[in-house]
């Protein structure tokens, strides 16, 4: 007796994928669009409900794709240890991870190890997430990693990082995506075989942090999430590891100045890990 192939396994190229903050804005978009394509994707949230409300949603999409959800604070590195490891022992392989997860306001100031929130949550937690999941990567043909930084970059501020130092959220906000553009640089030099681009996904896009932060959007969410699936997927990106690209310009552009700092983008990666090995 044969068994009938399913359409899925006849179709090729279905990619793993891994989405933080899949559970709005361009991060649930993004999600979206990758099980309407029947790929497996595996999604993030640090609300239970949410997630789970989600995850029936991406199912009902698409019955085909193998949908998985990872629940983690990221204001809580522990949390994101142990959610670093349950993938690291549960899924095989990840073709793409997308760093997506993000946060602007937020009524408390610093996380529970005493780091700037914004800092913890947009760049610590993608940080030590990848690291601990990048050998997932090597049995893909075609490994991305695609980090969600901003038009918004300031310089490293320690004393801002480290909550001595008052500074806006504005500011705080673009410290911790400069720090993520400038380890997306340090990784595309350090890991050759996997493409990591750095992208803003375009300026005051229709999603919760926009409307909540500026009180305004300029652009619909599908900008975001259109850019990031073509990041993803699209060969022409794969001569721009280590590069960012601008959606607001919707081509490759310079960040700020330090991500091309070798010094910078070294004492960044020391004051890193001295913050995680606490
Ligand atoms: N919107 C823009 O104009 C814009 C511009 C430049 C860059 N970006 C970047 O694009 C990414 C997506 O932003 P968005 O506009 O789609 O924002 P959003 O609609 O607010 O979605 C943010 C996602 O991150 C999750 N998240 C927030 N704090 C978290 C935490 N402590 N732990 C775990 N997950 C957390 C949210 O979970 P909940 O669903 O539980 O809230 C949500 O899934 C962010 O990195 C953002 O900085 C956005």
């Amino acid at each position: 007796l044969i068994r009938p192939l399913s359409f899925s396994s006849l179709k090729k190229n279905i990619m793993n994928i891994l989405i933080t903050g899949s559970t709005d804005g361009v991060g649930k978009l993004t999600a979206i669009q990758f099980v309407k394509e029947g790929h497996n994707v595996f999604v993030h949230g640090r609300n239970k409900a949410k997630t789970e409300t989600l995850v029936e949603e991406l199912r009902n999409i698409n019955p085909e794709s193998i949908v998985k959800a990872y629940i983690a604070d990221f204001s809580d590195l522990e949390s994101v240890k142990k959610m670093s490891k349950a993938i690291s022992k549960e899924v095989e392989k990840l073709d793409v991870i997308i760093n997506n997860a993000g946060i602007f306001n937020s009524p408390e100031w610093l996380s529970s190890n005493g780091i700037e929130l914004r800092f913890v949550v947009n760049y610590l937690a993608p940080y030590i997430l990848t690291n601990t999941i990048l050998t997932l990567l090597s049995s893909s043909d075609d490994p991305r990693i695609i980090n969600l930084s901003s038009a918004a970059q300031a310089p490293i501020s320690t004393g801002a990082i480290l909550g001595q130092k008052a500074v806006s959220e504005n500011e705080a906000y673009a410290i911790s995506k400069l720090a993520l553009t400038m380890w997306s640089f340090y990784l595309a030099e350090q890991h050759k075989n996997i493409t990591t681009i750095a992208v803003n996904p375009g300026s005051l896009l229709n999603t919760k942090m926009a409307n909540e932060a500026y009180g305004q959007h300029w652009s619909p969410a599908e900008k975001g999430s259109d850019v990031l699936y073509d990041l993803s997927v699209n060969k022409e990106h794969l001569s721009h590891s280590g590069d960012y690209f601008d959606n607001d310009r919707e081509a490759y552009a310079r960040a700020h100045p330090s991500a091309y700092n070798t010094t910078i983008i070294n004492e960044l990666i020391t004051l890193t890990e001295n913050i995680i090995s606490k």
